[in-house]
């Protein structure tokens, strides 16, 4: 059986690739596993001077596996996803993110946590987490309203609205559109080349300045957040939800007040 992670490391950039194609990528508790450990290690790795996460040329990711939110939902904070999602918001070393395709709920939220993302022109990105009867996760209800305004932030969190490439790019979700998925990787992994030969101290310490104004208050609402989400997840409405997707239907929330 194929590796659902590719880590390779070269020229001093660590290239995280979901490689699950079969179900889009679906992020599963094994992947989280491997993602946050190689995380933890590029971080304390001097020869690593950043890293690149990114899907393939289709497909970015489709979130995380629902199949998985059914059978074993996290419990807590020590819970792969959180210990993942935590690695990369204490990631020291810049992240660079090179997204074509879907990029659905974690997908779209862990780019909030990244430096730089670029996307392919069949980008398209959604935090559907009302839409499963769940809550926002990892510091979006922060930072999403923040970066984009209430009204906007609604659209996508309420609603849970789809944004594509060019929208993505005027959200300023995203630095710039590629011609294609193919394009899009190779010049994501330029620009992580581009930190090879700058002052790793200096990329380090500027990061950390950028993120320090908010981030006392980002970990407190994590926190909430992450509280509110594993609740949320085994409520009758999620049930509801992640069945419907399984099922291939649309969920009926009808019943619920
Ligand atoms: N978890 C588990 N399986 C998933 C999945 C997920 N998040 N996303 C896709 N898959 C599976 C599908 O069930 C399907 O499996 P099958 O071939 O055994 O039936 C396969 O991957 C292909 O997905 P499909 O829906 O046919 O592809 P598509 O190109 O039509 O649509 C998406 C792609 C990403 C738009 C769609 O799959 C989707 O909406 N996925 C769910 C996303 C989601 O809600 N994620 C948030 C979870 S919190």
């Amino acid at each position: 059986m194929s590796q659902p992670i590719l880590i390779t490391h070269e020229q001093g950039v660590l290239t995280l690739s979901f490689n699950r194609a079969e179900k889009k990528n679906a992020l599963t508790a094994d992947m989280y596993r491997l993602l946050g450990q190689a995380l933890r290690e590029a971080d304390a790795d001097s020869a690593v001077r950043a890293v690149l996460l990114q899907g393939d040329a289709h497909c970015f990711t489709s979130g995380n596996d629902v199949q998985d939110f059914l059978q074993a939902p996290p419990n807590g904070p020590d819970a792969p996803v959180f210990l993942f999602m935590q690695a990369l918001l204490e990631c020291r070393k810049p992240v660079v993110a090179a997204v074509n395709g879907s990029a659905v709920g974690i997908g779209t939220t862990l780019l909030l946590h990244c430096d730089l993302v670029f996307v392919g022109p069949e980008a398209k990105l959604r935090m559907p987490f009302v839409n499963l009867g769940l809550c926002p996760e990892y510091g979006s209800s922060l930072l999403v309203p923040l970066r984009l305004g209430h009204a906007k932030a609604a659209q996508l969190l309420l609603l849970g609205e789809a944004f594509d490439a060019e929208q993505t790019v005027a959200l300023g979700f995203a630095n710039a559109c590629l011609s294609s998925g193919e394009a899009c990787l190779a010049h994501a992994r330029e620009q992580a080349l581009r930190f090879t030969q700058l002052a790793p101290q200096a990329v380090m310490q500027t990061k950390a300045l950028m993120r320090a104004p908010y981030l006392e208050q980002l970990k407190q609402v994590i926190a909430e957040e992450g509280e509110l989400f594993v609740k949320r997840l085994r409520s009758p409405e999620a049930m509801e939800a992640l069945s419907a997707f399984m099922q291939h239907r649309a969920p009926d929330f009808s019943r619920f007040a």
